[in-house]
């Protein structure tokens, strides 16, 4: 078998999550309390891959500080730095040295996949087409690269188009041989002002090149979007087991599965899983429902949360009502006014989205 190795992309500029990515790399952000990428890493790794070039951008530094040498998954990583956002096609392009000609593997960093791709991987190891692309039936194709199928077989392949002419969206994982270079010399940028990836493809299809395509079995998710990450969150604590680091202290019941890290102060409190609480994190007089990741040094007091994520370092204190379908990033304070006059108190930052009762 060929050694194969992987390209994972952790650039671009991550506007659609703002202000949760204005600050930081939207593949960092952590869904079931673990950053998205990390998923991605894990992925690739079962696949048998040890190599891993990482694309950064303006993140670089908070991607590196994160993922290292790659020890940690078992991997060894090097970052191949893109000196902007330019596309998909772009990213590949600027990785040829690095591939030495070699069949790899790209995969979006914000993409996630419940069952992994080690049988994708293996399959195309076994050298017998020039690329391998992934689709998955989506209810809202114009949002994604869209393929056309004649029987069976990939004929075409456009981005985001307004009239797609199926609903088999591209998942974000590619297997290509060098054939993809010369794709990513020929082709121009798009509307968007992009290299787009699914015109490479398209020049390998035009070319007479074998390209074949798998169906993703399992749910996906392109976590671009705030909805699309509540909906990873819940994907993947819906799998969760149990596990408490920490027992819950006094007056406290916990239902379903539950995971706790070290040193959690549960008091009063009740916990319905699926649901995952960070190290450090306090939760008193409270309750957290079902599909929620509570980040590490979070306090939750005399509030009630479910079907959310919430980061680091935050304080949540006497809200009156639940806090549903959130998404609240590092180091916030939620909390009720203690004295008069009664007013809402705000600073939130840019595209920030408040829906009050
Ligand atoms: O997720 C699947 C979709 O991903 C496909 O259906 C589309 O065909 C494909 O173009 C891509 O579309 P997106 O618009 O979602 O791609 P996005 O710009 O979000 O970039 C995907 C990842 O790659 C993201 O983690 C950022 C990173 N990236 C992106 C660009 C454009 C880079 O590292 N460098 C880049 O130049």
């Amino acid at each position: 078998m060929v050694q194969i190795k992987a390209l994972i992309l952790s650039g671009g500029k991550g506007t659609r999550l703002r202000p949760i990515t204005f600050t930081s790399a939207k593949q960092l952000v952590p869904v079931a309390n673990k950053p998205i990428l990390f998923y991605g890493l894990e992925a690739v790794r079962e696949a048998g891959i040890v190599d891993v070039g990482i694309v950064v951008g303006d993140t670089a530094d908070e991607v590196r500080k994160a993922v290292g040498s790659g020890e940690q998954f078992g991997l060894k990583v090097d970052y191949i730095p893109q000196e902007a956002p330019l596309g998909l096609a772009h990213a590949v392009k600027i990785a040829k040295d690095y591939m030495r000609d070699e069949p790899f593997v790209m995969y979006l960093g914000d993409n996630l996949l419940k069952n992994g791709i080690r049988s994708f991987v293996s399959e195309f190891a076994d050298g017998k087409c020039d690329a391998q692309i992934l689709l998955a039936r989506v209810p809202n194709p114009s949002e994604f690269g869209v393929a056309e199928i004649e029987e069976g077989r990939v004929v075409g392949l456009e981005e985001k188009p307004k009239k797609p002419k199926s609903d088999y969206a591209l998942v974000g994982v590619y297997m290509f041989t060098n054939s993809i270079f010369e794709a990513v010399e020929q082709i121009k940028p798009s509307w968007r002002n992009e290299l787009e990836i699914t015109d490479a493809i398209q020049y390998l299809i035009d070319k007479g090149f074998v390209v074949n395509s798998h169906i993703v079995e399992g749910w996906w998710k392109d976590t671009g979007k705030l909805e699309d990450i509540l909906d990873a969150n819940h994907m993947i604590l819906a799998e969760l087991t149990a596990r408490l680091d920490s027992e819950p202290g006094k007056g406290s019941e916990i239902h379903g599965n539950v995971q706790t890290g070290k040193k959690v102060n549960i008091e009063g409190s009740v916990l319905r899983g699926p649901c995952i609480i960070g190290d450090g994190a306090s939760i008193i007089d409270s309750y957290i429902g079902p599909f929620t990741s509570i980040g590490p040094n979070t306090q939750v007091i005399r509030s009630e949360v479910e079907n959310s994520i919430i980061l680091e370092e935050c304080t949540i204190k006497d809200i009156g009502s639940r806090i549903g379908n959130s998404l609240i990033g590092r180091n916030v304070t939620v909390a009720k006014t203690v004295r008069p006059p009664k007013s809402y108190e705000f600073m939130v930052g840019d595209n920030s989205n408040i829906i009050i009762l």
